[in-house]
């Protein structure tokens, strides 16, 4: 078999690459691990900043998201007994964010690839990088050849691995986790709220009128089995109700899982004809929302660079992929962990701490602090 760019991963950042790549008329084939099913499944953040929006509509990718995600112009920090609204509007005017679930973008890009006759392979567990020199995948008894591998096959995949000797990485992690919970009640509030309690961090998020979406701040080695429904209400209601008439609203819990909080980065992205994109190269902590925007960002990039590769055979865009997505991948690491050690309960010294009350009063009464947070939050501007 043969084709032009072969990608590994059927995430956003495969799926999106796939998308934007037929439509330029460049062949590729998708190769994913897991059944539709499960990507189609999978339940992560669902912040998508202006610019990702922008980018799925002029992709043609907009209707269902437009439909049913919710605009939403301002969050709230909590801490201290009182909320602070961050204004978007006010802030950063013309730009907001939009909730939609990632596995409801994933299905879009699935239907959307699927209907474009792009080829798009799930329950392939045995791909190989075979080589770079005469770039080539195999699997199942089958041989790939192809101009480009494309790693979009997140933080556990094997095309970082692949090419891991050529590669600077750049790491941090945490000391504790998100309890992630799903539940089917209506949100207790209009829009997300970031709770920097006592007891430690806790996030109020929703995916619509009827379902919420709630984060606790846990230690690391925490299995969902270990807490029950009856102490993770009593938990959410903890960190959340120490504003004057705020009641958090309860019902079945569906769904409980555990994410690590992890920064890193792994230079360059590219590797001669191998080009990592989204969470194989970089993982954030999800504090700031970032994961899935970046991995969109990188996929502009790219699907650009190899549209002008094929189109004028100038390889320009393609030498500065690496550098170009860098950039941004480094304000979001920035901002992720600021934003992080912002909002947690550290085992921190008492001046620590103090500093960090002193930070989040800056951030709540500092017009220039709480754009800085709102710009980055709804997305810095693309370079191109
Ligand atoms: N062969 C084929 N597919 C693989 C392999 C492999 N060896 N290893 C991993 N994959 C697949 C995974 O099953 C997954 O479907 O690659 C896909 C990677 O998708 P994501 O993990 O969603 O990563 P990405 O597309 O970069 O999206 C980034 O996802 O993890 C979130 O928070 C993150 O929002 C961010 C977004
Ligand atoms: C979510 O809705 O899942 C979500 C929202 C904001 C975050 C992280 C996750 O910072």
């Amino acid at each position: 078999m043969k084709t032009r760019v072969a990608i590994i991963g059927a995430g956003p950042a495969g799926l999106l690459l796939a998308h934007l790549l037929s439509a330029k008329g460049i062949d590729v084939v998708v190769l994913e691990r897991r059944s539709r099913e499960h990507c189609e499944s999978r339940v992560r953040a669902g912040v998508l900043e202006q610019g990702t929006v922008d980018t799925l509509v002029e992709a043609g990718l907009g209707e269902r998201m437009l439909a049913e995600g919710h605009v939403h112009h301002g969050i709230e920090l909590r801490f201290g007994g009182a909320g602070h609204r961050i204004a978007f509007e006010d802030l950063v005017p013309g730009r907001a964010i939009t909730v939609y679930g990632q596995q409801e973008v994933v299905k879009d890009l699935i239907a959307a690839n699927l209907a474009a006759g792009v080829d798009l392979r799930f329950d392939v567990d045995d791909v190989a990088i075979g080589g770079l020199d005469r770039p080539h995948l195999t699997f199942g008894g089958q041989r790939l050849d192809c101009d480009f591998i494309a790693g979009c096959d997140g933080f556990h995949g094997i095309s970082r691995a692949a090419v891991a000797a050529h590669l600077d990485v750049f790491e941090k992690t945490y000391p504790f986790a998100w309890l992630g919970v799903l539940a089917d009640v209506a949100p207790s509030a209009p829009e997300l709220i970031y709770a920097a309690s006592e007891r430690g961090f806790s996030l109020h998020s929703m995916r619509s009128d009827s379902v919420s979406r709630f984060y606790l701040q846990v230690p690391p080695d925490t299995r969902p089995e270990d807490w029950s429904e009856d102490a993770i209400w009593a938990e959410l209601k903890a960190r959340h109700e120490t504003v004057p008439g705020f009641t958090l609203a309860t019902g079945p819990i569906t769904q409980v899982d555990v994410a690590a909080m992890r920064s890193f980065v792994a230079e360059p992205m590219r590797v001669g004809p191998l080009l990592l994109a989204g969470d194989a190269a970089h993982i954030v902590p999800p504090t700031g929302a970032k994961g899935l925007n970046l991995a969109v960002a990188d996929v502009r990039v790219l699907a650009r660079a190899l549209g002008e590769h094929y189109r004028s055979g100038s390889d320009e865009l393609l030498d500065a992929y690496s550098a170009t997505c860098l950039r941004r991948v480094w304000r979001a690491q920035h901002f992720s962990w600021w934003m992080t050690t912002l909002l947690h309960r550290f085992e921190s010294d008492d001046y620590d701490r103090r500093l960090q009350r002193s930070h989040l009063d800056y951030v709540a009464r500092s017009r220039a602090q709480a754009t800085a947070l709102a710009e980055n939050y709804v997305g810095l501007p693309y370079d191109d």
